[in-house]
């Protein structure tokens, strides 16, 4: 079925003790995307996944990794996920120490680079990098665990930044995916969605919804969540 965004699944909100099959059943159940959380437990009060486990996970689908690195300092990790397969590897502006230089060794590795704003970071700071973004992530919990509740204030920021991205466009600029993540469900995925996001991240939505993984992000795009029987 046709749609346009892209729903990526947290694998945060996974059972950790079967991260391959979890995996396979958000690639079965129409994922666009696998988002992958790595928390450092000094950038953020959480320590999560590792390149080896990005590794070990690449085997279980082709579908793009979404690497989001909440890491500080991010430059020595970025050729570790690189070559344990991430696709996409966004960075926070604010891990340092030099963002400008971490987006290009990301997409001189040939992946595609992000960088991401936490909900109390201005929308200027996309302005400097934009021509080196493939994607932009408006956080809108703040960073490190999942399960939290959407803050309604960053709607602006994604409008915000939607308008800077058209313009850019307009410009002859390359396409930029805005993606939201945190506390994303059916109903704020639709508030996302007319402020102009293209991808969204959903961990508790997808894992701990109400029904199938298949129908969480049926859900999450808008369509009818009625089971097949
Ligand atoms: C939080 C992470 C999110 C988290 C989202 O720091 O970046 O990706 O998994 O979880 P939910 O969708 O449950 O808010
Ligand atoms: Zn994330």
């Amino acid at each position: 079925m046709p749609h346009n965004v892209l729903i990526s699944p947290s694998i945060l909100s996974a059972d950790f003790a079967a991260l391959g099959q979890a995996v396979r059943d958000i690639d079965a159940a129409g994922a666009d995307m696998i988002h992958i959380d790595v928390m450092d437990n000094h950038y953020v009060p959480n320590l999560t996944i590792g390149p080896m486990v990005v590794k070990a996970l690449r085997k279980h689908t082709t579908k793009p990794f979404d690497v989001h690195l909440m890491v500080s300092p991010v430059d020595a990790l970025i050729p570790m996920f690189l070559d344990a397969g991430a696709d996409y590897i966004t960075v926070h502006p604010d891990a340092g120490p030099h963002l400008h230089r971490s987006l290009q060794s990301i997409r001189d590795g040939g992946a595609k680079a992000g960088i991401v704003l936490n909900p109390g970071a201005p929308v200027e700071q996309l302005d400097p990098v934009i021509d080196l973004c493939d994607q932009v992530m408006v956080m809108s919990v703040n960073p490190g665990f999942g399960g939290q509740s959407f803050i309604p204030s960053q709607l602006d920021k994604i409008a915000a930044i939607r308008a800077r991205i058209d313009a850019h466009v307009a410009k002859g600029g390359q396409d930029i995916l805005l993606q939201v993540d945190g506390g994303v469900n059916p109903t704020t995925a639709q508030d996302c969605i007319r402020a102009g996001a293209t991808s969204l991240v959903a961990g508790s939505a997808v894992f701990k919804g109400a029904g199938t993984y298949a129908e969480n992000i049926a859900a999450l795009r808008g369509q009818n969540v009625s089971r097949v029987a």
